[in-house]
């Protein structure tokens, strides 16, 4: 059975979508970057070993993910899941675990990487908004896309219902995706996500009924 390790920064509602997904894989570890992260303590709940590596005890980003990656080896994972982990990763973590990191961004990429994203994307008035499932590079929030989800921008949306509009498409896309790859569905080859023997990877493509 393949294995996955699912690193978190806070909340960590998307790890329990993981979770409690009935992925075909075993969660190894769930790790943080803070030790204060709610999400540490539902893991624990639930059984699964939990890990912190502070950030705040490395000197230099290069020394901190070296660390992360030497935590992240010890549970020996096939997959590595960031779900509302808000650390960039360099070059060199990258490259160690190339092809294996997926991370959920609560935008439709390339529009709006980085934080603060519903705020954004209201200011800019968008009609649609959404999430986004990728592989992980170097560049923020910028490696391969693998699939979207999309909803509307309502009339009377503030920062809280875009968000919570979203969270919920975040909690069905990315187990879907997960479960793609720990099938062996999906790779990154030459860089371009591949699903299942296919050229292309189809969005997948939720957009809400409204009234
Ligand atoms: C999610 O919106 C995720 O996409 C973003 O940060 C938020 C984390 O929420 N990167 P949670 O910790 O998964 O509840």
């Amino acid at each position: 059975m393949k294995r996955y390790v699912i690193l978190i920064s806070g909340r960590g509602s998307n790890m329990l979508s993981l979770l409690d997904a009935g992925l075909p894989g075993a969660c190894a570890a769930v790790i943080s970057n803070r030790p204060e992260a709610a999400g540490l303590g539902l893991a624990a709940a639930r059984g699964i070993p939990a890990a912190v590596v502070d950030h705040r005890g490395f000197a230099a980003r290069e020394d901190f993910d070296a660390a992360l990656a030497t935590e992240i080896e010890r549970h020996a994972p096939d997959l590595v899941l960031l779900a509302g982990f808000m650390r960039i990763l360099g070059e060199a973590f990258v490259r160690r675990f190339e092809g294996r990191v997926l991370n959920i961004h609560p935008s439709l990429l390339p529009a709006f990487p980085g934080i603060k994203t519903h705020a954004r994307a209201l200011a800019a008035g968008v009609r649609v908004h959404g999430c986004s499932v990728h592989f992980v590079t170097p560049a923020l929030d910028g490696g391969p896309i693998v699939a979207q989800a999309a909803v509307p921008v309502q009339a009377g949306d503030d920062e809280a219902s875009l968000a919570a509009r979203v969270l919920a498409e975040e909690h069905l896309l990315y187990p879907r995706v997960a479960r793609w790859f720990l099938e062996g569905r999906l790779a990154l080859r030459d860089g371009h996500p591949r699903l299942a023997g296919e050229t292309a990877v189809t969005a997948a493509l939720h957009v809400p009924q409204t009234d």
